[in-house]
């Protein structure tokens, strides 16, 4: 496990994605060579979400991580804390209800929602114990979560070639397609600073999940996390 999440540098996290709204989901695509729309769809399959669910898509942004189930029918609520990020939702997505919330605080009662996911939120979240403590008290019990984010290539080449690409060439790209380089070159920072697969399976853990594990995507880039509220 890298260095520990917990001890975060505080940053103006709301203010940097408030910044990158605009853009944030042409530069995803790009920056990510086109990948994210297959750890978007891994992601849904884990949530598995059918009609009659409550499933809240917490850090949601614009919400493209909520779309596809709101277009199955299933009764998502995006979350987000960025302004910026939930007023271009709201845009895109009129019928979608965006409601503005912090991971470390939510504005739900206990026991809320069937499932809870997070798709490349939980590392930005300050206080990762506190959020991941937050999501376990809105699950229902029996209920589960989906932590989709980045994560560590197990096999070294691949990790070193994935290096290079993170901290030379996506700073470049960005400079290129983002509104805000200073965002990307956070991303690199926070990425390479984030516990590993197995760092956060133990996180998850210690905040009381169960039955945790996980799955790679794309030779471990991401890593898909699924636990259980204990019944
Ligand atoms: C990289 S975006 C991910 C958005 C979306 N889930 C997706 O997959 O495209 C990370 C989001 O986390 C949100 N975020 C960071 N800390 C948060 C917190 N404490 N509470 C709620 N949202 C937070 C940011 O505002 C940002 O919209």
């Amino acid at each position: 496990m890298s260095r520990a999440s917990l001890e975060k540098q505080p940053r103006d996290v709301a203010g940097m994605f408030d910044a990158v709204a605009r853009r944030y989901d042409v530069t995803n695509d790009v920056l990510s060579l086109w990948q994210d729309r297959l750890w978007r769809r891994a992601t849904r399959r884990a949530v598995a979400a059918g009609t009659g669910m409550q499933v809240l898509d917490l850090a949601a942004g614009t919400g493209t991580s909520s779309e596809d189930y709101a277009d199955a029918g299933v009764d998502v609520l995006p979350c987000d804390f960025s302004t910026g990020m939930v007023g271009v939702g709201k845009r895109r997505r009129p019928d979608m209800p965006f409601v503005a919330g912090d991971a470390m605080a939510l504005p739900f009662a206990d026991d809320s929602f069937d499932v809870v996911t997070i798709s490349f939120g939980l590392r930005n979240v300050a206080d990762t114990t506190a959020a991941l403590r937050e999501m376990l008290r809105v699950t229902r019990p029996g209920g589960r979560l989906v932590v989709c984010e980045f994560s560590r290539p197990p096999f070294a080449p691949f990790r070193g070639l994935y290096t290079c690409y993170l901290t030379r060439v996506l700073p470049r790209l960005a400079r290129l397609v983002s509104s805000n380089t200073e965002a990307y070159t956070y991303l690199a920072e926070s990425i390479t600073d984030w516990p590993d697969q197995r760092g956060l399976g133990r996180l998850l853990a210690a905040a009381g999940w169960q039955q945790v594990a996980y799955r790679n995507l794309s030779g471990g880039i991401v890593a898909l996390h699924r636990a259980v509220k204990p019944a």
